[in-house]
């Protein structure tokens, strides 16, 4: 069955965004991708997950390399921009650098990456897989950076910045928990 787009269950998801730069048959490009998960830390390995229709897809499939860009509080306006336009219409960096919004050359690979982005990862494709209606490109990381800045967060389309911690149990629950652990250890 399916889970749809704004579906109840779809939208307890809770995401950071990334701002996926490519460059490619589009030109120059940046969308929005609330689907970019760190999937390894040695090698250091994201997956983006952009529908094939996607500008995005076609200038990764065509390069192999992209940039994610993860989108820090106070960079909504850009996510919105970059997922509300398809670069097969409008020249998306253009408009936001008229905006005010600033890029900056990737070190590694030729792609444009946003600057006071919570962290930058400049990744080279290393595996492409069709699954549902989206397409899973992993980049391993050739370049990484971030800079002390809080990561947006998405959730049933808005966006929020983390609230309050959630404080731990008291040590009375967390010794049951210990001591239930034991009991249920494998032997
Ligand atoms: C916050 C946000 C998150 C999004 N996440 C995704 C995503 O993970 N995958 C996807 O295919 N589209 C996603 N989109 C939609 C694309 O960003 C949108 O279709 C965009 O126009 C694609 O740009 P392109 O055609 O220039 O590549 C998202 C849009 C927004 C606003």
């Amino acid at each position: 069955m399916g889970l749809e787009y704004g579906s109840p269950a779809a939208r307890k998801f809770i995401t950071t965004i990334g701002l996926i730069t490519s460059d490619g048959p589009w030109g120059p490009n940046i969308m929005a991708a609330e689907w970019t998960h760190h999937i390894s830390y040695n090698p250091g390995l994201i997956a983006v997950f952009p529908r094939p229709s996607r500008a995005t897809t076609e200038n990764i499939k065509k390069t192999k390399v992209f940039g994610v860009n993860i989108a820090a509080i106070d960079q909504n306006v850009i996510s919105s921009i970059a997922g509300g336009n398809t670069g097969k219409e409008i020249d998306k960096i253009a408009v936001l650098k008229e905006l005010g919004f600033e890029f900056y050359p990737a070190k590694k690979i030729k792609v444009l990456m946003v600057k006071g982005a919570a962290a930058n990862i400049e990744c080279k494709l290393v595996k492409t897989v069709k699954l549902g209606d989206h397409t899973m490109f992993v980049g391993k990381a050739l370049e990484v950076s971030s800079i002390e800045k809080e990561s947006i967060a998405y959730n049933g389309g808005k966006y929020y910045r983390l609230g309050e911690k959630i404080e731990k149990p008291p040590q009375e629950v967390l010794d049951k928990i210990a001591i239930t652990l034991e009991r249920h250890k494998k032997k």
